[in-house]
Formats: C-alpha cells, structure tokens, sequence
C-alpha cells in the first residue's frame, strides 16, 4: 500500500474539509494518508504520492499551497502528484474559468507532472469576517453558499486510490 500526503491551504476551512474527505476515501482501500495544512509539512521523505489542493481567493491559491509547490519541486517532480482548487460559489451558470483556477499555479503543476488538476465548488463562510466576506454572503443565493460535492470529490479520490498501489512498489511514474 502507498503513503500519501494530502496537504492543502485553507483560510476557512472549506477547503481542509475537502482534504479530509479525500483523505478518507483514500484511507479505504488501506493506504495511509496524512492530512496536513501545506505550510506544516517539512519534507515529503517516505511518501509514495501527494495530493496538494488550496482554496482560491481573488484569482490565487493561498500562500501556503503556492509556497509548498515551489519548497517541494524537486520531491514533487518525482512523485505522482494531484491538484485540485476549491473556489467557486454563486450560481455555476455564472463561473468563470479564469476566476476559478489560478493559470499560472497550473501550468506550475504542470511542469512538475501532475497528473491532473481540478475545480471543486467551495463555501462561503458560515460565520462571515469582516465587510468583504459579508457582503460575498449576502450576494451569494443560499442554495449556492455551499457548492462542495461530496459525490465529485470522492468520485475524483476514487479514481487516484486506483492508481496507487495495493501492494508492495510504489506508484508508477506518469
Ligand atoms: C474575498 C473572497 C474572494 C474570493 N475569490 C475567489 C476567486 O477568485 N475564485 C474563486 O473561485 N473563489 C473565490 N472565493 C471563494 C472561495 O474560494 C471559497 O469560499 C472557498 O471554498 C474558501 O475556502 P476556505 O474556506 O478553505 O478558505 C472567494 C471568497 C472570498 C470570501
């Protein structure tokens, strides 16, 4: 069985919420997974893959996710690697691509070898700070403040648990 990482930035929590549930699904099969805030992890020494997600804000990825892919490059060009973004909330009629995923973050990830990389609708926060937040509530349609989908987001970890391995190598390389 493999060793993940599934590390993520997250400024309210929507996005660490995400992390878990794909830790989880991982978790199934039987590889063992650590879930970590990207700015907590030291070294990826002993993990067989990583996972690496952030929420977006104002067309980035967090600090802590952007900072993770530059301190972790040349690890990370030697390990299968899977991106995701959370972002979007609103009505999806109305999502723009180029709000939704940072280009430059991507074809950053790109350049490492990740084997893919996704948009998973994220969450206004429950408990608005501050004006900006409350007003992104406000204007934000009830049905629309929480846009994670849980069934996508472990259909997506469904599909990395299947490319780790089950026993004994480690993954092969993209
Ligand atoms: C001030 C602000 C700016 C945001 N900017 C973007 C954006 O540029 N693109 C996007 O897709 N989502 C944007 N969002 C939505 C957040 O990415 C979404 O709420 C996310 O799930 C928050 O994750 P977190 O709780 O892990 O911090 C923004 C939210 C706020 C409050």
């Amino acid at each position: 069985m493999a060793k993940v990482l599934v590390a993520y930035g997250s400024k309210r929590g929507a996005t660490a919420e995400i992390a878990e549930a794909i830790a989880a699904v991982l978790r199934e099969p039987g590889h063992t997974v650590d879930c970590a805030e990207a700015g907590t992890v030291g070294a990826l020494d002993g993990y067989d893959a990583v996972v690496l997600g952030s929420a977006v804000y104002m067309r980035r990825w967090r600090g802590d996710a952007r900072h993770f892919l530059r301190k972790h490059r040349h690890a990370l060009e030697e390990l299968p690697l899977w991106i995701f973004s959370s972002g979007p909330v609103g009505d999806p009629a109305k999502d723009n691509d180029a709000w939704t995923e940072p280009r430059h973050t991507m074809r950053k990830a790109e350049q490492l070898g990740a084997r893919e990389h996704v948009v998973f609708g994220g969450r206004v926060p429950a408990e608005p700070h501050g004006r900006i937040e409350q007003s992104m509530v406000e204007n934000t349609p009830e049905q629309w403040r929480d846009r994670r989908d849980w069934d996508a987001i472990s259909a997506w970890a469904r599909g990395i648990a299947a490319q780790l391995p089950t026993a004994g190598a480690r993954p092969a390389a993209a």
